[in-house]
């Protein structure tokens, strides 16, 4: 008798063997780490955010942890996406589940250069990070904060390459719902919500300076999700395309609340952090274990009714 897989989702034309997609800038630096988290069973990988040229990224600390907040100013360091092509192209022949190529830009010209290369590479998506607030001090405020910008970028960007495209929003704006309309109008493939909140900021006080050599950094982690849901519902609600719900997902129960805010499959980072290498099997084995009890026989059914 064949079984069911309860947990196969769709990102568009792509099939997911289950809905934990690893997040850009977790683990997946390179090739290896994202065939590494293909087979630790993430259902889709993401890679780290590639730019025009290499970037060292923000002095060290550059990450810093206490109770349920994560806060990042790692600066998007990469390799340039001269170098990240073959990194792609690598991941794609070996991870065997659809790989994610996160790029980022500081302008839409340069977004259009950087996906023209990567394209190359034939990733089963091409997300767009528009949303980074760890490098705003130097780079102004981010592209996803305008729905005119980010809408230009997705419009540019599809009229470059065929590969799909998906959005990354940030939660750091008044009305997330309008944004997402139009990248959706402009052509984008599906939506990930959400990129880091803030930034924020931490004084240690016994040294009397900023924890982060940065000075700011993004949030994420669990004390995000609450903001990541409300998010995924004001947006899934507004378009008709595919959105990934990110933000602070631990557990399986985790994932639930944010299928039931309409997300069509969950970002998988902070869960690496606490709960470590196994964190795509549990929380496919406890959402899996939810539906059972409750009566779900996909993931669709579990969508609010409004
Ligand atoms: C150390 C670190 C590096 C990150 N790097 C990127 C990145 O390069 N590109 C990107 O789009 N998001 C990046 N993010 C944001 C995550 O992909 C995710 O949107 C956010 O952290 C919320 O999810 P989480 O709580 O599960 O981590 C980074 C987050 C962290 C903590």
């Amino acid at each position: 008798m064949l079984v069911k897989n309860l947990l196969a989702t769709r990102l568009g034309k792509s099939e997911l063997r289950n809905p934990t997609i690893l997040n850009s800038g977790y683990l997946g630096v390179n090739s290896d780490a994202l065939i590494r988290a293909a087979k630790m069973g993430a259902g889709a990988v993401t890679s780290k955010s590639c730019g025009q040229k290499p970037r060292k990224g923000h002095p060290n600390p550059t990450v810093l942890q206490f109770g349920d907040v994560i806060m990042n100013a790692v600066g998007l360091s990469n390799p340039g996406a001269d170098e990240e092509v073959p990194e792609i192209l690598r991941a794609v022949q070996g991870a065997g589940v659809p790989v994610i190529a996160s790029i980022f830009a500081e302008s839409a010209e340069g977004y259009v250069e950087v996906a023209g290369k990567i394209s190359k590479a034939r990733p089963a998506f091409i997300e767009l990070n528009m949303s980074c607030p760890n490098v705003q001090l130097e780079m102004g405020i981010p592209f996803a904060c305008d729905s005119r910008s980010a809408a230009q970028i997705v419009e540019m960007v599809k009229d470059t390459v065929k590969t799909p495209i998906i959005a990354k929003l940030s939660p750091n704006v008044p009305d997330i719902a309008s944004i997402a309309k139009s990248v959706e109008e402009a052509g984008a493939d599906a939506i990930n919500a959400i990129n880091t909140v803030g930034p924020g900021m931490v004084i240690d006080v016994e040294a009397k300076k900023p924890v982060l050599a940065n000075k700011v950094g993004g949030i994420s982690g669990p004390a995000v999700r609450p903001i990541a849901v409300r998010c995924v519902w004001e947006i899934s609600r507004a378009v008709e395309i595919p959105v990934i719900g990110t933000g602070g997902i631990l557990t399986g129960r985790d994932a639930v609340e944010m299928f039931m805010a309409g997300a069509s499959a969950v970002g998988i980072g902070s869960a690496l952090h606490y709960r470590g290498n196994e964190s795509f099997k549990l929380i496919c084995s406890e959402i899996e274990e939810f539906m059972k009890k409750n009566g779900y026989s996909k993931l669709g059914e579990l969508r609010l009714e409004e």
